[in-house]
């Protein structure tokens, strides 16, 4: 590209950047309050939110929002774009993957960086690539699969470069999974670093057995899946960790809860004061574990993820546990395997790729599900997709919150526009879509990303390579006041921290020979 080329391509970026935003007329829901106002937008960021703003300069665009709900954009803290993984690669980039994402009304989200051969920063290196594609802001947490000295130097490194949560896998046997030993250790580090340590918590070694037990049976198809790591396996794993992070002094964070098992352990750890969060995800609020027998491979190959997707019992669980504050927000686990790649396990369903779908489709499901049906106001509905995760991983108010000074990524919600799901008009780059056919009140109509309008009216306008990474700093809220509290569980100083005199075992020895 010539000096001269590129010079006008950065001055057209910055006009663009500069014309501002003026959303007229709608209702502003934040995560505390619902009212009445305008939002102005200039330079990516929100300048004023007022009642009856006007235009304070030529150009400016306005969007008429009156019946709509101004928003903070969603934050999706569970997705892996491009991820390899079970001898495939995810087939959304961060590309298409924020494409669909935008559409959705997700302006941010976490990805999970897998280390290369274990090693962190040759994974680090391998995500930078990958982001390179991105148009929407992105930040990473960071996968450990072993244990050293050098892991737990990269750790920092990791830390240092904008990155406060790491996640272990308890599940995955001969691939991710960690032992307890090497948990512990992780927990310990986390908690040096300020770090969030998160955990996939389902017991590996018994997932394992049961896979082997079920195939055995001869039962080689998709729902061997479900039949083979049933909920118990995934409440025994979520209290293990809480235990061993209670243990360590360490918050915690359990991805993807999809069970009343694990979503109880977490209720009760909360109820006892310990720090950790429950994540659960679109699809196990809203999908039942009986698509996993439909009689047709591929529809049933398409509901396999880890955990698995269970009954309806267990989804309405998880509904009055996001209601009731148990569980604190909900992501995706977006990390999708088309036809042909699912197609892998069609003789042992241990071979199926395992993920779904929902970047796109979170926004609208969790209102679906639980705002349509009275569970959730539109306040805790802003709560649970965006503010949560923005506070919890260190980024509110830039992220999370419609005010003066946070970044400008609103989604313009019309809360009566009826649609349903299909893959024929998703924008992720998958053939399928577990929500085909899903019928929904409410939908996203404006996406604005970082002050650029970029999907309005079915319409998506985006650059790729326009995409930022942003820094998740250490020792967030779940940090604060824990150097007030026991950094370990094994307390030596009980009792005044000294070893009891008891005199030498010789001189017991010698008074019982004298009775
Ligand atoms: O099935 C799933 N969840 N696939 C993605 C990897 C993970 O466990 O998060
Ligand atoms: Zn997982
Ligand atoms: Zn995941």
């Amino acid at each position: 590209m010539s000096f001269v080329v590129g010079w006008a391509l950065l001055v057209l970026a910055f006009t663009a950047a500069a014309e501002d935003l003026l959303i007229k007329g709608g209702t502003v829901v934040n995560a505390d309050r619902q009212f009445e106002a305008d939002v102005l937008i200039r330079d990516g960021l929100i300048l004023r939110v007022e009642p009856d703003l006007q235009a304070e300069r030529p150009g400016t665009r306005q969007l008429d929002a009156r019946g709509m709900l101004v928003m903070p954009g969603g934050i999706d803290p569970h997705t892996h774009l491009a991820m390899p993984f079970m001898g495939q690669v995810a087939c959304d980039d961060f590309y298409s993957g924020h494409a669909a994402a935008l559409a959705g009304g997700t302006t941010m989200h976490i990805d999970f960086v897998l280390p290369v051969a274990h090693d962190l920063l040759a994974g680090w290196a391998e995500w930078q690539r990958k982001a390179e594609a991105a148009v929407m802001d992105y930040g990473f947490h960071m996968a450990v699969t072993s244990w050293s000295k050098q892991v737990a130097a990269d750790m920092q490194v990791i830390a240092s470069r904008g990155v406060n949560s790491f996640k272990f896998f308890m599940a995955y046997k001969g691939a991710l999974m960690v032992t307890d030993e090497q948990l512990l250790a992780g927990l310990r580090r986390c908690r040096q670093l300020g770090a969030l340590a998160q955990v996939h918590a389902e017991n590996g070694d018994a997932v394992a057995e049961g896979q082997a037990r079920v195939f055995e049976a001869g039962v080689t198809g998709p729902e061997g899946h479900a039949l083979s790591r049933p909920a118990a396996l995934e409440g025994e794993a979520t209290g293990r960790a809480i235990r061993l992070a209670e243990f360590a002094g360490a918050p915690l964070y359990v991805v993807h809860v999809m069970s009343r098992d694990a979503m109880e352990e977490v209720a009760r750890a909360r109820q006892r004061g310990v720090r950790v969060i429950g994540e659960t995800v679109a699809s196990a609020v809203s999908q039942e574990e009986g698509r996993l027998w439909d009689p047709d491979w591929d529809v049933a190959a398409q509901y396999v993820m880890s955990p698995p997707i269970r009954s309806r019992e267990h989804a309405a669980a998880l509904k009055a546990a996001l209601a009731g504050g148990a569980l604190q927000l909900v992501g995706t686990d977006h990390a999708v395997f088309n036809s042909t790649q699912k197609q892998v396990g069609r003789h042992d369903f241990r071979l199926i790729p395992n993920g779904v779908n929902g970047l796109e489709e979170r926004m609208h499901v969790v209102w679906q599900e639980l705002v349509n049906s009275g569970q959730l106001s539109p306040s805790d509905f802003v709560r649970v997709t965006s503010t949560a995760a923005a506070q919890i991983f260190n980024i509110y108010p830039r992220k999370g919150v419609i005010a003066p000074g946070s970044d400008a990524d609103v989604i313009l919600f019309d809360p009566l526009l009826e649609h349903s799901i299909a893959a024929a008009t998703h924008h992720s780059a998958m053939d399928t879509n577990i929500y085909q056919g899903y019928r929904l009140k409410g939908k996203v109509v404006s996406t604005i990303s970082r002050g650029r309008l970029v999907w309005h009216n079915g319409k998506l306008n985006i650059t790729r390579g326009t995409g930022r990474f942003i820094p998740t700093p250490t020792f967030g809220p779940l940090f604060e006041g824990l150097d007030k509290r026991p950094e370990h569980l094994v307390d030596v100083a009980r009792y005044g921290g000294v070893p009891v005199q008891r005199g030498s075992i010789e001189g017991k020895v010698d008074a019982r020979d004298e009775l």
